[in-house]
């Protein structure tokens, strides 16, 4: 990696950057910090439900999965899918267990036993608090059974669908407001993959009907699977032509992985993050502006994570079998830095990304795993979800950080640093998270408060920043050996706050007020 600095010579690595409460993007939206249940592998069974297992409740929910989604601090759970709500039959997985068919999951070749279903999830949900997201089929179903499904779950009663969810036991709608019409319509791999034209009809048609089953919901339509397909860009804009006055989200999907040994363009996944956010507001807007419209559509980033998916030999392959291991991806320290920074990059969007997933919650691509003999841990990625997720409140501030630049492979002249920041009014609380992308070189961080005075630091953590433990993972053997570490290496003078970041690594600096 070569860095040099704005002025082209080889220096000190620094960044400097001011913060100041008057100037603000938006205020952090907590649905930022939502996650991904899919029927898929053993996310679900296996993963948050396992009867059986020795700290299952009686719903056969996992206490232990749970107690580290309350510690992930995820605020909305999307369900059932991803590639398999594309052929799910919803009224298969409600009603009595033991009436339950078990289908083909077409999307992962897997036999699917139903036994956790709607009310399983809501249960679920529940219990660990946090906001259902659901997905309609919008692949081999269509405005009926979006509107059947929505009747179940948030109809008080009286009607044929609403009385047989109070037949099965649950007396009050659940009240579900988020809602996705289908999932990545675009890609040939989706099971009733559709036109862009073809798609956006039935969205918006879907969308008038299910408003008028309930008014108060909040429609997500699909955008491209990843700014990678050959129809990105278009695609959005022919959706948005037929869907714009009828939703409130377009989504966005995005996996990132290091290819080869290319670190340095890796971790600037988060730029790549960025450009694809921009790149869908452009769109968005650009069907405003065609529409006159005064509307700023907002975005849902529904599924986004890192994933080794050029490992993954493909769902052909497959052998039919229930809640096979699938993509269990196991996170090393520059992972987790990574996904450190592609939360900075969600939080600077905060103005236009009003919702988004981290794919998913356990065992497939995700910060939790659990095994049927032994307790659930964490991965090394859960730990900058969990602090983000907890400390990244208010409003985020307009940050513009100065600092070198290195060239990469994959993205150009990129940052050797970023950095954002939150400041909670009603706390007085600033939080500052900040990235160091050089392999070699500390970055000395400046910040100017003098717009904040007053200010202590309370916490400083760090993740990485060691060469020889990059690799390192939290795994069944050892579930704690990656944490984030407490670091002194900061000084907070006359509203200037100054910070070491090391190499390849990822802080945390939080300030509060003195008294
Ligand atoms: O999260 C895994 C899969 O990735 C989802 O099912 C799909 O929506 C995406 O392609």
């Amino acid at each position: 990696m070569t860095t040099r600095n704005q002025m082209g010579s080889t220096a000190v690595l620094t960044c400097t950057v001011t913060l100041d409460p008057a100037f603000g993007i938006a205020p952090v939206d907590p649905r930022l910090f939502g996650s991904f249940v899919e029927h898929m592998g053993r996310c679900v069974y296996g993963g948050v439900f396992e009867p059986g297992h020795a700290e299952a409740d009686t719903d056969g929910l996992r206490a232990d999965v749970l107690k580290l989604v309350r510690e992930l601090g995820i605020t909305v759970a999307r369900y059932p899918g991803g590639n398999f709500v594309s052929g799910y039959r919803w009224e298969d997985g409600v009603g009595p267990v033991a009436d339950r068919p078990r289908r083909l999951d077409l999307a992962w070749r897997s036999v699917e036993t139903n036994a956790f279903g709607l009310n399983e999830f809501m249960t679920w949900t529940q219990r660990a608090a946090v906001e259902p997201m659901m997905a309609v089929n919008l692949g081999t179903r269509g405005i009926q059974e979006a509107c059947d499904l929505l009747e179940y779950a948030n109809h008080p009663g009286g009607t044929y669908w609403s009385d047989l969810r109070r037949r099965h036991g649950v007396a009050d709608p659940y009240g579900i407001e988020l809602w996705c019409l289908g999932n990545e319509m675009d890609g040939p791999w989706q099971v009733g993959h559709k036109s862009a034209d073809a798609y956006g009809a039935l969205a918006a048609e879907t969308a008038k009907a299910m408003r008028q089953v309930d008014p108060s919901v909040k429609l997500v339509a699909c955008g491209s699977s990843n700014d990678r397909m050959p129809t990105f860009g278009a695609w959005e804009a022919t959706v948005l032509d037929h869907t714009f006055d009828h939703v409130d989200y377009i989504s966005l999907h995005a996996y990132f992985e290091k290819h080869g040994d290319d670190r340095a363009s890796f971790l600037a996944s988060g730029l790549a993050m960025d450009r694809f956010i921009d790149g869908v507001v452009a769109t968005a807007d650009h069907v405003a502006a065609k529409k006159r419209s005064r509307k700023k559509l907002q975005l849902s980033f529904d599924e986004w994570n890192i994933w080794y998916e050029s490992r993954f030999a493909g769902y052909t392959n497959l052998e039919w079998a229930e809640a096979p291991r699938l993509i269990e991806d196991e996170y090393t320290v520059e992972d987790a830095v990574v996904v450190g920074s592609l939360l900075m990059s969600l939080l600077r969007h905060a103005d236009r990304v009003g919702v988004a997933c981290l794919a998913q919650l356990v065992n497939i691509i995700a910060p939790i795993r659990a095994e049927s003999d032994r307790p659930a841990w964490r991965q090394t990625i859960f730990h900058p979800f969990a602090l983000t997720a907890r400390h990244a409140r208010g409003t985020v501030l307009r940050a513009e950080p100065r600092t070198s630049t290195y060239d990469t492979a994959r993205h150009g002249d990129v940052p050797v640093a970023d950095v954002v920041a939150t400041h909670d009014p009603e706390t007085g609380q600033v939080t500052v998270l900040a990235l160091n992308r050089s392999e070699s070189e500390p970055v000395n961080l400046t910040a100017q408060l003098r717009a904040l005075p007053g200010l202590r630091v309370v916490e400083h953590v760090v993740l990485g920043g060691d060469s020889a433990e990059l690799l390192h993972t939290n795994n069944a053997e050892d579930p704690d050996r990656v944490q984030p570490r407490t670091s002194t290496d900061h000084t907070l003078t006359d509203g200037e706050l100054t910070a070491a970041l090391p190499p390849v690594s990822w802080t945390m600096l939080r300030l509060a007020p003195t008294a």
